[in-house]
């Protein structure tokens, strides 16, 4: 009897920053290790979803690379037989099923995606503000040959990187649960059209139940404390990355924005700033493998008054952090690496094939 799957994508760029590292890539890492004795774990790299909005190719190999090194680095035990990890592009079965199941997906349906709208709109306002592009008619030829029918569609290969392993959980966000809800209507349609193909994964609310506490902590922005950090950011001082030198990190925090009140409080709603380093002290030393709680560092520093103390022991741990994560990086064993995708993806093809197998026969191109 097989074990219930837990898939998820793990996108990642090279411009990872500790809220990614702290708010997603180390809460998938722990789940995978503490599931992995009751759960087969599909982690995956969506590559064949990262050009559907126009991206530099010359990066992209790079890229995936760094993607699996930095969940390495963040300690994804390679070893584990029950944890697989593979690239999407290297199990032909993903686009095969998409297309099978495009033929079954409404237009109408796909339309309604809001993120499909969100980033075909940004993409739309983007280019509608280039000079060249005043002249509606050149703006309508751009919308047609840059927002993509991948983009479009992007949720039926999604659906199909989910049914082929017959999973049961996915942990989401909120820009995905919408993915996940068509993800299941596509399955029910074809079961009852087909009979039983495929395994229907759990509701939004059961997902949640499910991963409730494998949630990470949300770290906001260190100069705008009431936004969450993101890449985006302008000017890039709100913002620590990953690959930071440890002293410019140090600087960031030591110029993060607080308050005027004068004593340190965890007080998301008054005092935001202060807050999220305290939770950012917490996070870095649990990376450090202390056992402690946001309670405990909380009480620890409730009352301190001045704020330039603070947050210099709040830089000198986080500098430590980025110096440790840096070295675990390069120590990386790319063979290991290497070898671990290379053999996830021969298992991985004979399960997908399983299935796409089963849906050819459904829909008449096999016998
Ligand atoms: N769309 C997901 C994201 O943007 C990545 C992804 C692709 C994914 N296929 C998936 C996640 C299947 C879960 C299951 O984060």
């Amino acid at each position: 009897m097989s074990k219930p799957v837990i898939l998820t994508g793990v996108r990642a760029n090279n411009d990872i920053h500790i809220g990614n590292y702290f708010g997603a890539i180390l809460p998938i890492v722990d789940m995978a290790k503490r599931r992995s004795a009751d759960f087969d774990i599909n982690l995956f790299i969506p590559d064949l979803h990262s050009f559907t909005t126009p991206i530099d190719h010359s990066k992209l190999y790079d890229s995936i690379r760094s993607n699996a090194r930095i969940y390495t680095a963040a300690g994804l035990p390679l070893d584990n037989q029950a944890i697989h990890l593979y690239r999407q592009s290297r199990i032909p079965a993903h686009s095969e099923l998409a297309w099978i199941l495009d033929c079954f997906t409404g237009f109408g349906e796909m339309s309604r995606m809001t993120q499909f709208k969100d980033k075909s709109r940004k993409f739309i306002d983007s280019k509608m503000s280039e000079d060249e592009l005043t002249n509606e008619q050149k703006a309508w030829d751009t919308i047609h040959t840059n927002v993509s029918v991948g983009l479009f569609n992007y949720p039926v290969l999604m659906a199909a990187d989910i049914l082929l392993y017959s999973a049961s959980y996915v942990p989401v966000g909120d820009d995905q649960t919408q993915h996940l809800e068509f993800t299941r209507d596509i399955a029910e349609r074809m079961n009852r059209k087909f009979g039983d193909l495929f395994v229907v994964p759990k509701p939004v609310a059961q997902q949640h139940q499910f991963f409730g506490n494998d949630q990470g902590l949300r770290i906001k922005d260190l100069v705008n404390p009431t936004k969450k950090m993101s890449k985006s950011d302008d000017s890039g001082k709100g913002v620590i990355f990953l690959g930071d030198e440890p002293q410019a990190a140090h600087k960031k925090i030591m110029s993060a924005t607080t308050d005027s009140l004068g004593k340190v409080q965890y007080d998301r709603e008054n005092q935001p700033g202060i807050s999220n380093l305290l939770e950012i002290l917490t996070l870095v030393r649990q990376d450090a493998g202390k056992d402690v709680s946001l309670e405990q560092t909380i009480s620890q520093y409730t009352g301190m008054e001045r704020y330039g103390d603070f947050k210099r022991i709040v830089a000198d741990e986080v500098a430590e952090f980025l110096a440790n994560f840096q070295a675990r990086l390069a120590a990386v064993d790319e063979q290991a690496i290497e070898d671990k995708l290379e053999s996830s993806e021969r298992d991985m093809n004979l399960v997908a094939n399983e299935t796409l197998h089963r849906v050819q026969t459904a829909v008449g191109l096999r016998r």
